[in-house]
């Protein structure tokens, strides 16, 4: 299960590099991220109701709110203390998935920000998913989600 998940994506990763290595500075080791006291519950809070935002636009076709939306959550800030002390299961794969699936995320969101102007709807909906399945994924491998 979790050799299908890192295949999957890896794949996401890869076709979302070329946007994410523009994002890369947003560092959730401190590098240029907007280090905020939020913890990682209102942060999850925040990045819930900006994909609800970001759905919103795509239902209406409404390309200001979809840019808006999608650049927030490349941006969201890191939250006080990491992921770590919120983990329920497999802590100790923090350092070697987190960064991959940040990754997924942050590419797709860039992507959709960059794009949200000129792409057809579909591709941009496309791309929503992806983060979807990036949300979903973490939350399995880390949380009681199930
Ligand atoms: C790096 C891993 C990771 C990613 C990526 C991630 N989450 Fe989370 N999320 C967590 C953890 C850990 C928790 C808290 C676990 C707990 O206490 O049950 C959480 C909790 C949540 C919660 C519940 C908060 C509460 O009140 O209990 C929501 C909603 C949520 N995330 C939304 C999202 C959305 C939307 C995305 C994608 C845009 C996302 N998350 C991406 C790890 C992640």
């Amino acid at each position: 299960m979790r050799r299908a998940m890192t295949v999957m994506m890896a794949t996401v990763v890869v076709s979302a590099s070329g946007v994410y290595a523009e994002e890369a500075g947003h560092g959730h080791e401190g590098g240029g991220a907007a280090m905020t006291d939020a913890s990682l519950i209102q942060v999850m809070h925040d990045l819930a109701a900006e994909m609800n935002r970001l759905q919103f636009g795509l239902f209406t076709g409404n390309r200001y709110q979809i840019e808006r939306a999608a650049r927030s959550i490349a941006s969201h800030p890191t939250p006080k203390g990491g992921v770590k002390p919120y983990v329920k299961k497999n802590g100790d794969q923090i350092k070697a998935m987190v960064p991959e699936i940040d990754a997924s995320i942050h590419g797709a969101a860039a992507a959709i920000a960059d794009t949200a102007r000129t792409a057809p709807i579909a591709t941009l909906a496309a791309r929503y998913s992806e983060i979807a399945t990036g949300c979903v994924n973490c939350h399995l491998m880390f949380r009681d989600a199930d």
